[in-house]
């Protein structure tokens, strides 16, 4: 529990009414649920438990982190299993698939409920953004009592409380997030690194993408709203950080006093105590010299750039909407190579676009081969309703996809392991992050460009950077060797 968020809960009165304003009003919530989970302790002689899933990308996971804090201050113990009294699913809609993934497992909560009439079964995040999820899960999962979505995750422990007092399903959903509502408490995963949000929602409408509609228009965090958190972090012990955006490289552009993102990261540079600065995700469209040029000069900024090529053919770019071309997404690669031979380049390709020919295709493994991407997330395309490519003609056959999709594969992981075997037998810094899942005699870290280290260490050197050399490279990670004498 922190000390000021539980002075700040503490100080509420729950006799009267709630407060109107922000953050005051989720205190006050707090403090009721704080109540309520007290009272269902002591009734059920245990514990009150809950479970918490998290679905989709790093924006969700910090989603996560916001309600994990919010949990943790009401006092319910947190448990690995969904044998719990409170179960949330963090959903993520970007794929088809994540979805399915959703449904499926609602059909065993609905099990484990039947043996827990206490429990309480909440759903949120970007599936639930989605009219037609919702109208689903009205009619065939009525057995769900929280339906929330992207805009009010910071309004959890009212609707909780409401959850906590109704019989019947509470769903609240925003089309728009109003406000951005921040001094709430977030458990973060680890202690040492942390996401920090510094916009939401996306303008940039790719054809295939939904995270437009679920997520809504691009709204920038004030500059010194996000110096301060990261000053917190620092204080805190965190020494990276990873800034997140579905678009950072246009941050900034809305704000009252306009500033980019190669301004605010000259700021955050400043901050003591970081050590490590990341960021995604960056659309090539926007990516500047200005931003170039502060990524050279920093001493923080990792040598690590996420850029979703997506496709490597002009033709499906522009179907896609993606406003660059395979020209242009190679020259940028060639700029920031050219500005920092070490940065590690990892991408997002999607095969199987709507009308994507075997000669896109090669485009795509043309750009590939010059490219050598670092490591690169492929997707077969996914049809989501709604969007522009859903309606388009010339769907491509799964098949045809998934043939294409194994080539590419194949190719990537060829690049990946040459370019990091290139690395064997360098020393770097090494960020410790945990204990080895399978081998307890090991740590498990990260270099600057992002890859996975295991060496040997022990518990108290986690958070903390050592220079490692790079012994063995096993294909997408290494072995290392301490260089203080003590392996
Ligand atoms: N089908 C397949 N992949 C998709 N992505 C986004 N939308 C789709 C879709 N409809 C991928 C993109 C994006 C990543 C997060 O997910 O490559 O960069
Ligand atoms: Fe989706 Fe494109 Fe926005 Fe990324 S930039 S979230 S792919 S619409």
């Amino acid at each position: 529990m922190n000390e000021e968020y539980n002075r700040m809960i503490e100080a509420q009165d729950i006799s009267k009414d709630a407060p109107a304003e922000e953050p005051d009003r989720q205190y006050y919530f707090m403090k009721k649920c704080r109540e309520s989970v007290k009272k269902k302790s002591e009734e059920l002689g245990r514990p009150l438990t809950c479970s918490l899933t998290t679905f989709g990308c790093q924006m969700n996971a910090r989603d996560s982190e916001k309600l994990a804090g919010i949990l943790e201050e009401i006092g319910c113990v947190r448990t690995d299993t969904e044998d719990a009294d409170l179960v949330i699913y963090n959903t993520c809609t970007v794929r088809e698939n994540a979805n399915n993934k959703v449904y499926g497992r609602l059909g065993g909560l609905q099990r484990q409920k039947k043996k827990n009439p206490h429990m309480r079964i909440a759903l949120c995040g970007c599936m639930m953004q989605e009219p037609s999820v919702v109208e689903k899960i009205r009619e065939s999962y009525r057995f769900v009592d929280l339906i929330f979505g992207t805009h009010n995750i910071y309004k959890f422990a009212e609707l909780l409380d409401a959850a906590w007092e109704s019989d019947s399903m509470i769903i609240d959903l925003w089309k728009e997030g109003s406000r951005i509502v921040e001094e709430l408490p977030s458990d973060r995963k680890y202690s040492f690194k942390s996401g920090v949000n510094i916009m939401y929602g996306c303008n940039n409408f790719c054809s295939y993408c939904i995270v437009p509609y679920v997520r809504g228009r691009e709204r920038s965090r004030e500059p010194g709203d996000i110096i301060r958190e990261i000053g917190c972090l620092a204080a805190d012990g965190v020494v990276e950080i990873m800034l997140l955006g579905q678009n950072v490289n246009s941050y900034g552009k809305t704000l009252k006093t306009p500033l980019s993102f190669a301004a605010l990261l000259e700021k955050i540079e400043q901050i003591e105590g970081i050590e490590r600065i990341r960021f995604m995700t960056s659309h090539p469209k926007d990516l500047s010299d200005e931003l170039i040029g502060v990524m050279r000069r920093s001493e923080k900024i990792c040598r690590h750039l996420h850029l979703p090529l997506q496709s490597g053919s002009s033709r499906i770019l522009e179907k896609m909407n993606r406003r660059y071309d395979k020209a242009h997404y190679l020259e940028l690669v060639d700029r920031l190579r050219e500005a920092m031979p070490e940065l590690a380049l990892t991408t997002d390709i999607i095969v199987g676009f709507p009308g994507e020919t075997e000669e896109d295709f090669m485009e795509t493994m043309d750009v590939v081969r010059k490219a050598r991407f670092d490591s690169a997330f492929t997707f077969l395309y996914s049809k989501r309703t709604g969007t522009p490519a859903a309606a388009m003609e010339e769907q491509v056959p799964q098949e045809v996809a998934k043939e294409r999709f194994d080539r590419l594969l194949r190719e990537v992981q060829k690049i990946a392991s040459e370019k990091s075997a290139a690395l064997t037998g360098r020393t770097l810094p090494v960020l410790a992050e945990q204990i080895n899942e399978q081998d307890q005699t090991l740590l498990t870290g990260r270099l600057d460009n992002n890859s996975v280290v295991h060496f040997p260490g022990t518990a108290d050197m986690i958070g903390k950077i050592w220079d490692i050399e790079l012994a063995e490279c096993r294909g997408f990670y290494y072995l290392g060797r301490r260089k203080d004498g003590l392996s």
